[in-house]
């Protein structure tokens, strides 16, 4: 096994106009006060990597030209749409007037694990400042919390670190299908053996393949166990 070089992953990109014109996933982040321009690089190119639909940089936090925001977003806020706003509670509220389910990324009281969350599409992920967390205001607008469970001695993660975990688990759900089939076949695995260790039928497996059959949570888990293990 080798890693693909820059060059090599570059071909396999479209080009600017394709790029610009597929569309995004119905996610959106919101970052409600950061104080660290490199973290704002991060959550652009995390934001990047799931195509998320739009990032709204909130009251405080630094935006883009500014050198540290490129020293880790890697040029991504350039394909990434974002808009500054003065406040995220206002934001939260207006997204979800538009029909988002509005998501606080945070250890609150009553988290959920990431895959233990019923997502709706669109959903809107807050993300907090980096001392004091997502404001109690923007809590007050969510509709659930979700955290990643803190196994460590450290009280939390990296907020873009964080945000990059919910991200790719709620991405799972968009196209769940898409996503255990890609996983499947890089393990070499057929349908009827991913049935077989998951504990989940054969026809199950391959009507959530072909998306015409939307998976539970429990099922979801015991797929992934399998393909991840
Ligand atoms: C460093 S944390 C905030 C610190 C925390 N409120 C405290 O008092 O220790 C900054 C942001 O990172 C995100 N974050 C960090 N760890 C997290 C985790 N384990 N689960 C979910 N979000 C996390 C949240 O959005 C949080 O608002």
């Amino acid at each position: 096994m080798r890693a693909l070089t820059s060059e090599e992953l570059r071909k396999t990109k479209p080009d600017r106009e394709t790029f610009q014109a597929l569309p995004r996933n119905p996610i959106a982040v919101v970052v409600d006060n950061f104080t660290s321009g490199f973290n704002v690089g991060a959550v652009f190119r995390a934001a990047d990597a799931f195509l998320v639909g739009r990032v709204y940089l909130c009251g405080t936090t630094p935006v883009p030209p500014k050198r540290r925001i490129a020293k880790t977003s890697r040029g991504t806020e350039r394909w990434v749409p974002w808009e500054a706003r003065p406040d995220a509670a206002e934001v939260a509220r207006e997204l979800r007037a538009q029909g988002h389910q509005i998501i606080a990324v945070e250890l609150a009281d009553r988290s959920a694990p990431p895959w233990g969350v019923d997502y709706r599409f669109p959903v809107c992920f807050v993300v907090g400042d980096e001392m004091a967390g997502v404001s109690q205001r923007v809590l007050d607008e969510a509709d659930a919390a979700v955290a990643i469970p803190m196994l460590g001695m450290g009280n939390s993660m990296n907020v873009a670190s964080a945000l990059s975990i919910v991200l790719y688990e709620a991405s799972l759900r968009l196209r769940p299908g898409a996503e255990i089939r890609r996983l499947r076949l890089q393990k070499g695995m057929s349908l009827r053996e991913l049935g077989e260790k998951s504990g989940v039928s054969y026809s199950t497996i391959c009507e959530i393949e072909r998306g015409r059959r939307h998976p539970s949570h429990k099922t979801l888990r015991r797929i992934l166990a399998v393909l991840r293990g």
